[in-house]
């Protein structure tokens, strides 16, 4: 009787806040999942240790390196069936500091992807996440069910330009060389493991600035919306596209949709409320690349594979709270009582002791 073999996974940037979410539900479907992350995201170890914590993580299989590295790149997509692409940059801030930096990660990076994956792994799938800030400014509220696919691109800032250009080529290299690509062009994904900043994740930032009695900058007037997307709606679309055959080769957007469009200014009531923690408000003017509403029209996704969004803000805001809860009580346990063994363990990511801190598997 002949059994058949678990599908194989590359997740790029599997240690930050998506790519995590994503390892484990590809872990507990059965799959054999890389995971490669340099872990310059704060908080990409801790969620590399929670990974392999999971009784499912015997599948799991480490490899510390970098997108600039097209030898690294090339090893790990070697014989994969399916590749995620997360690894970047993720802040407009961050690229305006540095626009040659978010160019080699963002763009180059993902050149280095689509070379390895079709060298290497030609038959694979290969998911890309880019962002609605491909589509400019859009000073103009959406209407109707929010902006679709059609819009056209406007790129502005660097990170968008990089991003939107990576989007083109992960697109094309499905055209012209026939890999079986897709594009999720994301508005605002947030949930567990998302170690939101000031310049990226801004849900969450706002949960732990309520549990960690910080103030937070509203730029802007606040009453600039998003659609939010709880993430484990984000991993089933990527599910769908995953089984979809007609999906390769396009662009997809996706969000929550206008019922589930909430302005700064709204979260952060939420948050209060459902923490009981008032947050303290300081206001700053407008940041470059900002948009002033943004709401995905997702119907092409939704006609194409049957995907539609689950989960709510109440009930996803109460998850994310769950988790940034018990985050900030450790720290603060840790806080009081050092233990150097645990400190070692969790600055380490979880990699073997002994082993260096950029491999736990060598793959260059
Ligand atoms: N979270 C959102 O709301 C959102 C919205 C739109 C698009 N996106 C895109 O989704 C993807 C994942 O976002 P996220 O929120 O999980 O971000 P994240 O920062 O939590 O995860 C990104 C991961 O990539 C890793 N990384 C960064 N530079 C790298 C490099 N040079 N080589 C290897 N690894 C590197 C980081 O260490 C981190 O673990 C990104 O491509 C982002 O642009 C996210």
């Amino acid at each position: 009787m002949s059994r058949s073999l678990p599908r194989r996974a590359l997740v790029t940037g599997g240690a930050g806040f998506i790519g995590s979410n994503l390892t484990a539900a590809l872990l507990r479907a059965g799959v054999e999942v890389s995971v490669f992350d340099n872990l310059s995201r704060a908080g990409s170890r801790r969620n590399l240790l929670w990974l392999h914590s999971l009784p499912e993580s015997r599948r799991l299989r480490v490899l510390i390196g970098d997108v600039r590295r097209p030898d690294m790149l090339a090893e790990a997509c070697q014989d994969q069936q399916e590749i995620y692409h997360f690894a970047a940059q993720v802040a407009v801030t961050s690229s305006l500091l540095d626009p040659r930096l978010d160019f080699e990660i963002n763009l180059a990076g993902t050149f280095n992807l689509l070379e390895a994956a079709r060298r290497q792994a030609p038959g694979a799938f290969v998911l890309f996440t880019s962002t609605n800030k491909v589509y400019g400014a859009l000073d103009e509220p959406p209407s109707g069910p929010g902006v679709d696919e059609g819009q056209p691109l406007d790129l502005h800032s660097p990170y968008g330009c990089s991003k939107g250009a990576a989007d083109q080529y992960v697109r094309d290299y499905g055209r012209v060389y026939g890999l079986r690509s897709a594009v999720l062009r994301m508005s605002c994904i947030y949930g567990p493991r998302q170690n939101g900043t000031e310049d990226q994740g801004w849900v969450a930032h706002f949960m732990f600035a309520a549990l960690r009695s910080e103030p937070v900058w509203i730029y802007g007037d606040g009453e600039q919306v998003r659609d939010l997307l709880y993430v484990d709606d984000l991993i089933a679309a990527m599910d769908a596209l995953r089984t979809c055959p007609q999906a390769a080769g396009q662009v997809f957007n996706v969000g929550g949709g206008r019922s589930q469009t909430r302005s700064v200014r709204q979260v952060l009531a939420d948050i209060e409320a459902l923490t009981g923690r008032r947050i303290e408000k300081r206001q700053g003017p407008w940041r470059v690349g900002d948009q002033r509403a943004y709401i995905s029209n997702t119907s092409k996704l939704q006609q194409m594979t049957g995907w539609k969004p689950r989960t709510g803000v109440e009930t996803g805001f109460n998850e994310l709270y769950r988790w940034a809860r018990t985050l900030c009580q450790e720290e603060q346990e840790s806080a009081r009582e050092p233990s150097p063994a645990r400190a070692q363990g969790k600055a380490n990511g979880g990699l073997a002791p002994g082993k260096p801190a950029w491999a736990e598997e060598r793959v260059a």
